[in-house]
């Protein structure tokens, strides 16, 4: 019941509505952000050679978050703050919240990292997702996707919590 589709250029008013709804303020989208700051950062993330995938997520085919996945050699900042080196990291939110709450986060993770991230990058890959400590509801999502706590670590001078999901070696 769950599709993903790339990111598209059409998407960025709903996305710019969705990182300005007042339950993305906490943890993910901390400040404001407009159209503008939209297209300067996903613009780049269109191309298939942008190391960033992105995808919207739809539910009975309406689009109700957004999820990426990219190699962590390809941020080697990242990479290091959270001291892994090899792996995909992830990165997810529910705009619309209307969907929250209803297993759909848990849902949305588990299909994206057993269905989507094989045929991006590769099978044998781990996954990481990487979640501040006070944001329990984020990690009792990935704890229900099969993630499982991996290491603490101080991610963007927070403290918080990062998760694997092991894949096949
Ligand atoms: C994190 C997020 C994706 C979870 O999606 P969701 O659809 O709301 O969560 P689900 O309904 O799939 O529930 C997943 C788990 O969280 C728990 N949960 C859901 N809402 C909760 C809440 N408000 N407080 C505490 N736990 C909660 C559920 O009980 C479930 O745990 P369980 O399987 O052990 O029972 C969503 O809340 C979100 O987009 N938050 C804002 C952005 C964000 O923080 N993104 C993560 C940072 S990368």
């Amino acid at each position: 019941m769950i599709d993903f589709r790339p990111l598209t250029e059409m998407d960025f008013p709903k996305l710019c509505d969705w990182l300005n709804r007042p339950h993305m303020r906490a943890h993910y989208q901390k400040v404001p952000i407009d159209i503008a700051d939209i297209e300067r950062k996903y613009s780049p993330r269109l191309s298939p050679g942008h190391p960033t995938r992105c995808h919207v997520a739809c539910y009975r085919g309406e689009p109700f978050g957004k999820i990426q996945g990219y190699l962590l050699q390809d941020y080697p900042e990242f990479a290091a703050e959270i001291g892994e080196d090899d792996g995909v990291a992830i990165d997810l939110f529910i705009g619309d919240e209307r969907f929250m709450g209803q297993g759909l986060g848990r849902a949305m993770l588990a299909s994206y990292v057993q269905d989507v991230v094989p045929s991006l990058f590769s099978e044998t890959l781990n996954c990481f997702i990487c979640h501040a400590k006070a944001n329990e509801t984020a990690i009792r999502c990935s704890l229900s996707a099969g993630f499982r706590p991996h290491r603490e670590v101080i991610e963007g001078g927070q403290a918080s919590l990062l998760l694997i999901f092991d894949r096949l070696t």
